[in-house]
């Protein structure tokens, strides 16, 4: 898998912001590889199997460190699980996540980004016509979506980060979401916020995951993940309040009995004479 050029134009130092640079370079062994770079601060972030790395894997800490360890434990069987579960629960599996696939308003050609892609579950339920990024923590289940993408013939962008710390660029993204990792971030807030960040003006975006319902339900009592579930500090909330108040359409619903939620909101569009003077549009994140 080779890294799409296309995304270089909107991605940059997760830290700093700053844009980067593709570059190449040839080995001592004279192989070819590629590597980005931030000719500002020279600060490298390599491709790995054509995925740039933007995570420093050993800084990750605390609630992320524990489910990234999950999340790489059970990768291989993810799909598989889902599937036998909508088996026998004789649900649909674009239905089970209707819920939040409805909320999205997604046009031809619309740059798309996934913050938690995992697998890469959703990216079959959206038109092949849109440019798909996603981000995870995972490399498991990066890799898997890799193996994944190659077997429905679609292409993707994906990149190994965090999602409190976002490696594009202000306001890129036509369509922006999230199911299935936030109540377990360290730093939801954080992560909301950078996800507005990287959201064009007037865009709606969605978020999803998991009721305390569910958590307690089903995960504390599914064997191998029960245990990552059980010792919580916190009972799950849908985190409507880190949402910034000047958000518009703040709305909060949930689906499958219960089970999920689904928070939905709009980054404003700047006002009328600032779109006309062309000048781009300030970050409200
Ligand atoms: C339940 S899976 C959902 C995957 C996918 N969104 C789906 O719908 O099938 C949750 C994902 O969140 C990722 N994740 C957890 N914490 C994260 C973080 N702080 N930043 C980015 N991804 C994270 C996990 O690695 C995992 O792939």
């Amino acid at each position: 898998m080779k890294m799409q050029e296309s995304a270089l134009s909107v991605l940059c130092d997760p830290i700093t912001h700053e844009s980067l640079e593709l570059r190449n370079e040839v080995s001592a062994h004279g192989a070819p590889s590629q590597f980005l770079i931030n000719p500002h601060s020279g600060k490298r972030f390599v491709l790995r199997d054509g995925i740039p790395v933007f995570l420093d894997e050993a800084a990750v800490s605390g609630l992320n460190r524990k489910y990234q360890k999950l999340y790489d434990r059970i990768a291989v069987g993810y799909d598989l699980a889902g599937e036998l579960y909508a088996f026998f629960r004789r649900v649909n599996l674009r239905a089970m996540r209707g819920g939040y696939l409805d909320e999205l308003e997604i046009k031809d050609g619309d740059r798309v980004l996934e913050v938690s892609v995992g697998t890469g579950l959703n990216i079959r339920y959206l038109p092949s016509s849109v440019e798909f990024y996603g981000l995870d923590l995972s490399w498991g289940m990066l890799q898997k979506c890799r193996r994944n993408l190659r077997k429905w013939r679609r292409e993707a962008s994906l990149f190994y980060g965090e999602a409190e710390n976002l490696p594009f660029k202000d306001a890129s993204f036509d369509v922006v979401f999230h199911f299935g990792g936030i109540n377990f971030f360290n730093d939801k807030g954080r992560a909301i916020r950078e996800m507005i960040r990287v959201t064009k003006p007037g865009t709606k975006l969605v978020i999803s995951d998991e009721t305390e319902k569910h958590v307690k339900g089903m995960y504390e009592k599914a064997p191998v993940v029960g245990k990552y579930f059980k010792q919580r500090s916190e009972v799950v909330s849908a985190p409507a309040d880190l949402v910034p108040q000047e958000m518009l359409e703040i709305r909060l619903t949930e689906f499958r009995e219960g089970s999920l939620y689904c928070l939905t909101f709009r980054k404003p569009a700047p006002p009328a004479a600032e779109q006309a003077s062309g000048r781009p549009p300030q970050s409200s994140a």
